[in-house]
């Protein structure tokens, strides 16, 4: 079987998608400095699979050190989470988020070259569609009117990845733009843990139905949708990281750059989730309403033709689902990885 490096791999998505690769039966091997992650979760994914996992701490743009890591290992391809996430640091540090995201990519892209490790899977955005289209979003809509940096790290990469591939084709590469991941793994031994107060809906709501926030504030009810709230495409982060391999499948046996969504198709507003999610853990979320965020898009979601048909990809779990995942992690994990619960 093949062995599979995964940068970011001690993150949210990438240890979801770490569990999925031993699952099926690649090798994994980790490289993640742990900027927003704890080495904690290692020992996590070898309990939920039963299967060993390499990982080095190595930030991905020390040259010296990933270089070793491709010497030392075999390597057939690379899925590339690691990257910095939050859009309100990266609107007050850009040179970071430039730094850490693209120089970061371009680091990786080079000693991959330099091996021959010629596949790569990369952990693009919704967000770089923009505000010039409307939803659903598909693969062929204009992209790049983001509005924060982070975004532009996001777009900035898909067409560093772009001339690549045009400059040498034995490059396979896939661009996957996910829309809202959130739920955890079943097991609840895995799942999102923010530093501080959460900056995205389902980690601040699960943190409000036990307690430790007192409230949400809903931004923005006066919307044109249905409800007044912002809509957006809720996927699994399972079903996220099955797509994952899906995409692996793909690169492993063909040439080419690809770019797919990964989402479920269908839009749910705030106040909806809300209700959902009380329905799905039996507790009140306590809300207000407030101002809308600057930079919010309205009404978000995907269109999944592309990687439906041609990466067999369908997203299988329901919001109802997403939010019992999400309580069940938080709730045997009062403050995220900080907890050290026995396994
Ligand atoms: P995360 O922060 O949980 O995981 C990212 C991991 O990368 C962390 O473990 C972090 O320590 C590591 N990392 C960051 N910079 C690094 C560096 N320079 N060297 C080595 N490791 C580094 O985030 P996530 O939610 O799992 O997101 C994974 C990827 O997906 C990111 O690139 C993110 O931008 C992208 N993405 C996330 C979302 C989302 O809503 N979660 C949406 C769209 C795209
Ligand atoms: N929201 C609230 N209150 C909160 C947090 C969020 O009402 O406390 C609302 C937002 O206004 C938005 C929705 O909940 O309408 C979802 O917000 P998130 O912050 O959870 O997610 P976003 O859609 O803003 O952003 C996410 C990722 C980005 C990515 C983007 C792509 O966090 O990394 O999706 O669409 F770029």
């Amino acid at each position: 079987m093949s062995n599979i490096l995964v940068t970011g791999g001690a993150g949210f998505i990438g240890s979801h998608t770490c569990v999925e690769l031993l699952n099926a039966g690649y090798e994994v091997i980790i490289v993640d400095n742990f900027s927003n992650s704890n080495p904690m979760i290692l020992d996590r994914i070898e309990k939920i699979t039963n299967r060993k996992v390499k990982s080095f701490n190595c930030d991905i743009r020390d040259e010296n050190t990933l270089e070793k890591i491709f010497k030392e290992n075999k390597i057939d391809a690379v899925i590339h989470f690691a990257g910095l996430k939050s859009v309100s640091e990266s609107c007050q540090n850009p040179l970071l988020y430039f730094d850490n995201n693209i120089v970061g990519t371009i680091n990786l892209c080079k000693i991959m070259q330099k091996f021959s490790v010629k596949k790569l899977v990369f952990s693009s955005s919704a967000t770089v569609y923009g505000d010039t289209s409307l939803p659903p979003y598909n693969e062929n809509m204009p992209t790049g009117s983001v509005s924060n940096p982070y975004g532009r790290t996001k777009y900035f990469i898909e067409k560093i990845l772009e001339d690549l591939y045009k400059s040498d084709n034995k490059f396979s590469i896939i661009i996957l733009r996910y829309f809202n991941p959130i739920g955890a793994h079943e097991s609840g031994l895995i799942g999102e843990s923010p530093s501080g107060i959460p900056n995205n809906l389902m980690p601040y709501i699960t943190q409000v139905a036990i307690g430790k926030l007192d409230h949400l504030t809903v931004f923005g009810n006066d919307y044109d949708t249905k409800d007044g709230s912002c809509i957006r495409d809720y996927i699994h982060v399972v079903d996220l990281a099955k797509g994952h391999l899906k995409a692996l499948s793909k690169i492993m046996s063909s040439q080419g750059l690809d770019v797919y969504n990964l989402g479920t198709g269908k839009g749910y507003s705030v106040f909806e989730l809300i209700k959902e999610f009380e329905i799905a853990s039996g507790k009140k979320i306590n809300y207000i309403v407030g101002e809308r965020r600057s930079g919010d898009l309205p009404c978000v979601y995907a269109d999944t033709t592309k990687a439906e048909e041609d990466l067999g990809f369908k997203a299988k779990f329901d919001l109802r689902k997403m939010c019992e995942d999400s309580f069940r992690w938080q709730t045997k994990n009062i403050n995220g990885f900080e907890d050290n619960i026995t396994l």
